[in-house]
């Protein structure tokens, strides 16, 4: 099998670079400003160290977890990320088809490259293929310009469609500052002869009412807007609010008819300078501890190795959701490549919980990690 010799998530990174288009690439792997949301949250895994514990029988491990309401067979899913086709012509159908297979729930983002009705469609059929209920999609919201019509219309679709949990986006007021796409474009336009003209500068007061630059999707959501998407969404299937990165806001979540908090920092696309979801845990853990029952928390953010989920998982997590690394896997190599990149983390996260002498990832706690460096930021 030639997609053996790709022997960890990095292995996809590498591959897909030398394969996409400059644009493509460049739209996948950019971040924000100094890029320092970005390289923390890689920096932050090797700030904790595991703790192994010895002469257990581990022949037999579970890996199975609860993930906003769907028993997933690994504590994992794929968030969303948006525009698969630029990285695969059959884009995000290989995410969903990947995830069904392994029983793993998988995100679209709203701006999907693929309609939600035929990720749906995939999704049963794959489920029909092998007779069983395998995998889940979930709906991911931005809120639109037009806030609640657009948000309702979103609403409606994602419960026609049997989606099971719905992501709301909340740290995406505006598009962050990604100076690669940014260069990018600039370079289009001048190869294209688009010359820049005194007279089209913007504004230079910022004060003045004008429309949000680098594109406002929620820039006018608010607390109060989960009333009504609450409502619209129904009471029996999770929502869950994706983006918050401090202990505050998991305390204004609480007090919301929320089901969950995804931390995160967008994979630092967002906010630059923004703590890694493995920090915000502790920060959680340090001064709001009795939140890992009121909410269930989920992260993302760099993750790339089995131990850096159980790293996340011992914090108290529930699950953790990954970007890039199959939006890489699915380059080039369509489903094929999204499956083995599953069974690269199924096998890593299984390999090291065995060597630290656990069977269950509901085993998983502080006594299995020390946070001392991490703490120290
Ligand atoms: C994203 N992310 C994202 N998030 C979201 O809520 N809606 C979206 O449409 C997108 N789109 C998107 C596109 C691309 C190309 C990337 C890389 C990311 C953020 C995503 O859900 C997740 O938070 C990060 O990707 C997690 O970091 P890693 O796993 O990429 O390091």
């Amino acid at each position: 099998n030639p997609l053996s010799v790709l022997q960890n998530l990095d292995d996809f990174e590498i591959e897909a670079q030398k394969v996409l288009p400059e644009k493509s690439w460049i739209y996948y792997s950019s971040a924000t400003d100094t890029l320092s949301s970005h390289t923390n949250n890689r920096v932050a895994f090797s700030k904790v160290s595991l703790r192994p514990r010895v002469l257990r029988n581990v022949a037999r491990i579970s890996l199975q977890k609860t993930i906003m309401g769907f028993r997933s067979s690994l504590p994992v899913f794929i968030a969303p990320a948006a525009l698969a086709k630029l990285g695969h012509p059959d884009g995000e159908l290989c995410l969903t088809r990947g995830a069904a297979r392994y029983n793993i729930p998988h995100c679209p983002s709203t701006y999907s490259s693929i309609s939600h009705a035929e990720l749906a469609k995939c999704l049963q059929s794959e489920q029909e293929a092998v007779g069983n209920k395998r995998g889940t999609l979930f709906f991911q919201l931005y809120a639109p310009i037009n806030k609640r019509e657009g948000a309702l219309k979103h609403i409606a679709d994602a419960k026609r469609l049997n989606f099971t949990a719905l992501v709301v986006t909340v740290d995406s007021a505006v598009i962050g500052k990604r100076e690669e796409d940014e260069r990018y474009k600039a370079r289009l336009d001048h190869d294209s002869g688009i010359v820049f003209q005194a007279n089209s500068s913007p504004d230079p007061d910022p004060n003045l009412d004008r429309p949000v630059p680098r594109g406002a999707h929620s820039s006018t959501l608010e607390w109060d807007d989960l009333i009504w998407i609450r409502e619209a969404w129904g009471k029996d299937r999770p929502v869950v609010l994706k983006g918050i990165a401090t202990v505050e806001d998991v305390v204004e979540a609480a007090k919301r008819r929320v089901d969950g908090v995804y931390l995160s920092n967008h994979g630092g696309r967002q906010l630059d300078y923004v703590p890694s979801s493995l920090h915000t845990l502790l920060e959680i853990r340090l001064f709001h501890p009795e939140l890992f029952d009121k909410l269930d928390i989920y992260v993302d953010g760099g993750f790339r190795r089995g131990t850096d989920v159980i790293k996340a998982l011992c914090l108290g997590a529930k699950a953790v959701g990954l970007g890039r690394p199959f939006m890489y896997s699915l380059t080039g190599y369509g489903t094929g490549g999204v499956c083995r990149a599953i069974e690269i983390l199924s096998d890593e996260i299984q390999t090291s919980m065995r060597l630290m002498g656990v069977t269950n990832v509901d085993q998983l706690d502080m006594s299995y990690v020390n946070t001392a460096l991490l703490e120290l930021e």
